[in-house]
């Protein structure tokens, strides 16, 4: 149970069972999507279900700036009117992308081949964030598009510019972002464009954008978007819940000794599960029922119950399919019997926060042992947490993660910063009271 009302700091308390049923809050990738792409294209579209936070506020803001009509009719309801990619017109003044590096990137991709002046800006963790991995692919594609320090931090200026096809372009980075970013540019080419990407990541933008028209094929790592001959046709989106945000209630109910909680209308789409396959080969015990196709996106609800779980060696293609859960992973690590090691995930570095660095720092406070590698983490195992201070250093997913930890540890603890959940998951603190019995 958590008590406290201090919006910066949280007391958390260890939990003697976790227990109950839940709908966890809205996908944040599918959110951003469907306001945004529906808003390229024609037609009105009503999206059920969307995540409302601060990180989807800001695609709305931008768009709004943007002469985007969108309605606001209930709640975790929006009805975006789309009268397609000409009909952006230019905003008169900076756009604040806020903390939200989706915003951004896929933002700076919609906006390349339109014929007006545009500056995404974001908070300060967003400044600091690579931008060159799109600067660099949307200028060779023919976009005119500068940004700070030599073209590789925010702001991003864009002042649109003749898409070419008929171009290959390789992401070199394992980023659903940028591979977003350019299939968005793409739209507006004057032929075909290929992104090839060093190991599949998210593919939310390719199911989304083939169902509103577009023509899109894929070829082991390389997607290919022809761009229509007229715009995309807005589609009605019902938002899968996001299993980046059921993360937390999996990881927790797996390790607490006395679980079992059911989570609704999961998104599990296969391109987002890395996190239940490493469970799995930890040893967890979370049961996948009535799975089932929503929109487009892959539904489950899962059922997870406690396991004691055995270390694990993460790397590879598994990386970017949980790329946002691994602090969570290193969470289980610490308490599985035997090592874990997290390789390959340099990408940790350059999220909201370093999360190497911050996960680390987090875990210490609760007792963890944990070692800091330029490309991930390693653990002993075999650990117990003792109740901890951790600071989220404003980062949503550390944030959660001190959480998780301060349930599972065997006294008090304190979360600073613990209103960075907002960015992702507005409803978290009430949600692990409605879970924890302490
Ligand atoms: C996202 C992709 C991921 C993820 C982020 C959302 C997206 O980043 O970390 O929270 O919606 O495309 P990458 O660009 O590293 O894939």
């Amino acid at each position: 149970m958590t008590v406290g009302t201090a919006v910066q700091l949280r007391r958390v308390l260890p939990a003697r069972q976790l227990r109950g049923e839940l709908t966890v809050p809205g996908d944040k990738s599918v959110s951003h999507r469907s306001l945004l792409f529906n808003a390229l294209a024609r037609g009105t579209a009503r999206i059920d279900g969307i995540l409302e936070s601060e990180d989807t506020r800001a695609t709305m803001h931008c768009l709004r700036a943007l002469g985007v009509r969108i309605d606001e009719p209930g709640e975790h309801v929006v009805v975006v009117h789309g009268a397609g990619r000409g009909a952006l017109t230019e905003p008169d003044n900076v756009l604040d992308c806020m903390n939200s590096g989706t915003t951004m990137r896929l933002m700076a991709g919609a906006l390349a081949g339109l014929p007006m002046l545009t500056v995404l800006t974001g908070d300060g963790s967003l400044r600091r964030r690579p931008m060159g991995r799109i600067v660099r692919p949307l200028t060779a594609l023919g976009a005119k598009i500068s940004a700070r320090a030599a073209g590789t931090l925010p702001p991003i200026v864009i002042e649109g510019g003749a898409i070419r096809g008929g171009q290959r372009v390789e992401t070199g980075v394992a980023s659903g972002q940028v591979k977003g970013s350019i299939l968005l540019a793409a739209l507006a080419a004057d032929g075909p464009v290929t992104v090839i990407e060093p190991a599949q990541t998210r593919d939310h933008t390719e199911r989304m954008l083939g169902a509103m028209g577009a023509e899109i094929t894929r070829d082991g790592l390389a997607v290919t978007l022809t761009p229509p001959a007229r715009d995309l046709t807005a589609v009605d989106v019902r938002v899968p819940g996001d299993i980046s945000t059921a993360a937390a209630w999996i990881v927790a109910a797996t390790l607490h000794p006395d679980a079992e909680i059911l989570l609704r209308n999961v998104g599990v789409n296969p391109t987002r599960t890395g996190l239940l396959d490493i469970l799995a080969a930890m040893g967890a015990r979370i049961e996948r029922l009535e799975e089932r196709t929503v929109g487009g996106e892959p539904v489950a609800d899962l059922l997870i119950r406690s396991a004691q779980l055995h270390g694990v060696e993460v790397g590879g293609d598994v990386v970017p399919r949980a790329i946002d859960e691994l602090p969570l992973v290193a969470l289980a690590g610490a308490l599985a019997q035997g090592p874990t090691v997290i390789r390959n995930a340099e990408e940790l570095r350059v999220k909201e926060s370093d999360r190497v660095a911050a996960t680390a720092a987090v875990l210490r406070a609760f007792g963890v042992e944990i070692e800091e590698r330029t490309d991930g983490m390693a653990l002993h195992g075999g650990g117990r947490l003792h109740g901890g201070r951790a600071n989220s250093v404003g980062d949503h997913r550390l944030a959660m993660l001190g959480a998780v930890a301060g349930l599972l540890s065997g006294e008090e603890s304190e979360i600073e910063g613990a209103d960075a959940v907002a960015v992702s998951y507005p409803d978290f603190w009430t949600d692990l009271t409605r879970l924890s019995l302490s």
